[in-house]
């Protein structure tokens, strides 16, 4: 089979996992097709391209409800893909079409997160691989129908993207933390402040639960949260506070959380839409050493920074800040991990529990802060109202006509609005 070296210099299968000869994308580049093809769908498209010229991926085709976003995406792909011999990938207006067409090996679902569990489930049926953008789902119920239409044995499995733990930097850091190069974690802090102003939240679908899914822990702070939780492992236990302090929002616009780890360390969480210095942060302090993360939409080696506690050699220090060649957090890194999975038909990293995690510790943040309690892993499942909405349905913060439903509809194209999202809140292309 064709698998390039540099393909394979980016590659982090777990140990000892290779490419195996009998796989059925052996021998060729994976038909890959994009859902949705608004804003995000041109990182999506930067990745795919990417892959594209060591022959690892072709994108074979596109669909959006909005036939002019679709074929001004595929004239993009186009124009983009000039190197590669691939032929231009097909425009489609209906996504169960396209799947019976194109038989697509992998689907990247960029559609606003009320599609993504019915889409999901769509590609994944097909029996295509799905890599779907954050939030994973609304709820922790809709995850858990997406995961029940994974294959069993070497897929389909369906991933979320969440770049942010992707490249060379995190990489190095979750090495030295989980072999406990640094000593034992104890304190972090994982910061999310940003600022959105009132016009921001003039666009009817911002602010409300039911299309956006919750306000910044749900949709700004995910990332921060999402890799504060890859770095330092299993949570336990959350308390919250949720408020509303300056926007006329059904969610929050600023939420803050404590949060106790597995390992003993505890941790701040900050989501915020009304800090005017803006920043994307997630610090800890472990025995030997402080790591901090500085940086907004997407970070490098150079975003890093380590400081020893007194009394550390300097030569340790020094491989401890040895972070390698330099590969930013990007759609690309997580997309070639995922390409290398789906070529060794092993589970990919972000999907299954491991995708499952932040969308758990916010539904959990969300509970505590609506019921004042404590929140502990695992307790929130079915027959919990938090199982299915993110409000939970309390007093005060659930919208006056809130029933909604949980059932799969089943249907694809069901947009429940009309497409509009975060299309430039919380990516390095929009930074
Ligand atoms: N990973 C990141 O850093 C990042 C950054 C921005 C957005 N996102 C996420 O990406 C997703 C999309 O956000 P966006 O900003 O690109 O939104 P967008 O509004 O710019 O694009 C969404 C597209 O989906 C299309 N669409 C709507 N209903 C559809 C349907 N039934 N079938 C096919 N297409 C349909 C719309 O026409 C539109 O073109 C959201 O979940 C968002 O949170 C992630």
């Amino acid at each position: 089979m064709h698998v390039s070296k540099r393909f394979l210099a980016h590659c982090s299968l777990p140990d000892g996992v290779f490419p195996t000869s009998a796989h059925p994308f052996e021998g060729r580049a994976l038909r890959a097709a994009v859902i949705g093809t608004g804003a995000i769908s041109r990182s999506h498209l930067t990745a795919l391209t990417e892959l594209a010229a060591d022959n690892e991926v072709e994108l074979v085709a596109a669909v959006d409800v909005d036939e002019a976003a679709v074929a001004a995406f595929c004239a993009v792909a186009v124009a983009e893909a000039a190197a590669t011999t691939h032929p231009a990938p097909r425009p489609y207006t209906d996504l169960d079409l396209m799947l019976a067409e194109e038989r697509p090996d992998l689907v990247t679902v960029c559609t606003p997160p009320t599609l993504h569990r019915a889409q999901s489930v769509a590609a994944l049926r097909a029996g295509a691989w799905v890599w779907c953008e954050k939030p994973p789902c609304p709820s922790l119920a809709d995850f858990d129908a997406v995961e029940a239409a994974e294959g069993t044995d070497g897929g389909p499995f369906a991933s979320v993207v969440f770049q942010h733990r992707f490249g060379s930097g995190t990489r190095h850091v979750r090495r030295l933390l989980a072999e406990r190069a640094l000593g034992r974690p104890l304190v972090a802090h994982c910061q999310t402040t940003w600022y959105r102003d009132t016009a921001y939240y003039a666009v009817p679908w911002r602010g409300r639960w039911d299309t956006e899914g919750g306000g910044p822990a749900m949709g700004h702070g995910i990332h921060q949260m999402d890799l504060l939780l890859d770095l330092l492992g299993p949570w336990t236990e959350v308390r919250a506070m949720a408020g509303r302090l300056v926007h006329d929002v059904q969610t929050e616009d600023v939420s803050t959380a404590l949060v106790r780890f597995d390992s003993g360390a505890m941790a701040t969480v900050v989501n915020s839409v009304l800090s005017p210095d803006e920043v994307s942060r997630i610090r800890v302090d472990c025995e030997r050493a402080t790591v901090e993360l500085t940086h907004l939409y997407g970070h490098r080696n150079d975003d890093w920074r380590v400081t020893p506690a007194p009394g550390v050699p300097e030569a340790q220090v020094a491989e401890w800040r040895d972070f390698g060649p330099d590969v930013p957090s990007s759609h690309t890194a997580q997309l070639r991990e995922l390409v290398a999975s789906m070529r060794a038909g092993v589970r990919p990293r972000s999907s299954g529990a491991d995708g499952r995690t932040s969308l758990e510790l916010i539904t959990a943040l969300y509970k505590s802060a609506f019921t004042g309690g404590t929140v502990r892993a695992g307790e929130i499942g079915p027959g919990d109202p938090y199982y299915t909405v993110l409000h939970g349905g309390a007093p005060g913060w659930a919208p006056p006509d809130s029933t909604r439903k949980t059932g799969d509809t089943g249907k694809t194209g069901d947009t429940g609005n009309t497409g509009g999202t975060d299309n430039a809140d919380d990516t390095e292309v929009a930074a």
